[in-house]
């Protein structure tokens, strides 16, 4: 039996209700920053809870343009989460400021203990990381950032629909940012970004920032970026928005499942759950003694596993120039000789889930 990891062709099997409203798109010539695109946020915004929403080119955008509207400069140090994908590493670097990486929990996420510690007089905001859908404790967070008066970037870019008592991860901070990458919750066709936030003079900064610093046609504010989300991913975002809520339930329900039927086998650690969350697994990720060889066993079954990540940022080459060691992160090292990702998409069926299981039994 197959167990795919991507879900795109189940996802799409049906484009026609979306290739109507492209035409009709096309019809008006409404191409950039176009009505699909302020519907889209809005509706954005109102799943989210926040006051704004903004559309741009990408989740990396989002953290890019989140930062530069918080004015942090060249030099200034910015705190994020050792195992994080590439791009919050990224965002922070190419801007001129510093990544400064913090180890995790068995959560995967930014081990909150550790964050006083790295702290200095540079210090000019947080980016938790809501790594595979779990919610960073923003409370937690944000009462460091009060006591150090730091600004906080949500990087939610994997957990569209998580959340934190009732309340959705990515409106807690400044600002959340969200990918909208073919394999993130609410996907379009290609690349495309979200950035929430509640204040009214950070929206209109990134208003200006993702649209080449204009106020209106003839009038540039500051020089700045073109990365508006087009208006044709929107077009697709909206139709998503019509399923969120059933996305989420389905692998909210998967993950469930999984943690019930995992947590009974030995060599198979899974993640403590915490009562006030809602994990909305992005990634399905549990960490497995003998992890290679059972990668290597569930993809002879058919059971398309991966690893969220390998190697955590402060060993991958390009963080050379920032010094780190080996040792310097040893839960975030650790995490990645075991970590496994299991598919857990929405259109996954019982006896597809049923099969990754008992493959698993199998192996150990
Ligand atoms: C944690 C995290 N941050 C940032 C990004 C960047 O998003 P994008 O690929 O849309 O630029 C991703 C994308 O995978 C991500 O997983």
């Amino acid at each position: 039996m197959e167990v795919p990891y991507s879900y795109l062709l189940d996802q799409f099997s049906d484009p026609e209700p979306i290739f109507n409203d492209m035409r009709a798109l096309v019809k008006t010539g409404d191409y950039t920053l176009g009505k699909p695109l302020i519907e889209f946020e809005q509706q954005f915004a109102a799943y989210f809870g926040t006051a704004y929403a903004i559309g741009v080119g990408t989740g990396t955008d989002a953290l890019r343009l989140s930062l530069l509207a918080l004015d942090v400069k060249p030099g200034d140090e910015v705190i994020t989460a050792a195992n994080t994908f590439y791009s919050t590493a990224a965002a922070i670097a190419t801007i001129g400021a510093i990544p400064v990486f913090a180890d995790v929990d068995d959560n995967f996420v930014m081990d909150i203990d550790q964050i006083e510690a790295s702290i200095t007089k540079r210090t000019k905001a947080i980016i938790p990381v809501h790594l595979h859908g779990c919610p960073v404790d923003m409370h937690k967070i944000l009462s460091i950032a009060r006591k150090h008066n730091l600004h906080v970037v949500e990087d939610a870019c994997q957990a569209i629909g998580a959340e934190i008592d009732g309340k959705k991860v990515g409106s807690f901070g400044s600002t959340g940012c969200f990918s909208l990458h073919p394999l993130k919750n609410i996907n379009v066709w290609g690349d495309g970004g979200v950035i929430t936030t509640n204040s009214e003079a950070i929206h209109d900064k990134l208003l200006l920032l993702r649209n080449n610093g204009l106020k209106n046609r003839d009038e540039c504010m500051v020089y700045a970026y073109n990365c508006r989300l087009d208006t044709l991913q929107a077009v697709v975002g909206l139709h998503v928005m019509k399923t969120i809520r059933w996305i989420i339930d389905q692998r909210v329900k998967h993950g469930a499942w999984y943690d019930k039927e995992l947590s009974h086998i030995q060599g198979i650690t899974v993640p403590p759950r915490r009562q006030n969350m809602r994990y909305v697994h992005h990634n399905y990720v549990v960490q497995a003694e003998g992890r290679d060889g059972l990668l290597a066993h569930l993809r002879a079954r058919g059971v398309d596993a991966k690893v969220h990540y390998p190697l955590p940022l402060h060993l991958q080459e390009a963080s050379n120039y920032l010094h780190y060691h080996q040792g310097d992160f040893p839960a975030a090292e650790q995490q990645a000789k075991k970590i496994i990702s299991l598919p857990v998409h929405q259109h996954l069926h019982e006896g597809q889930l049923r099969h990754v299981v008992t493959a698993i039994k199998e192996f150990y």
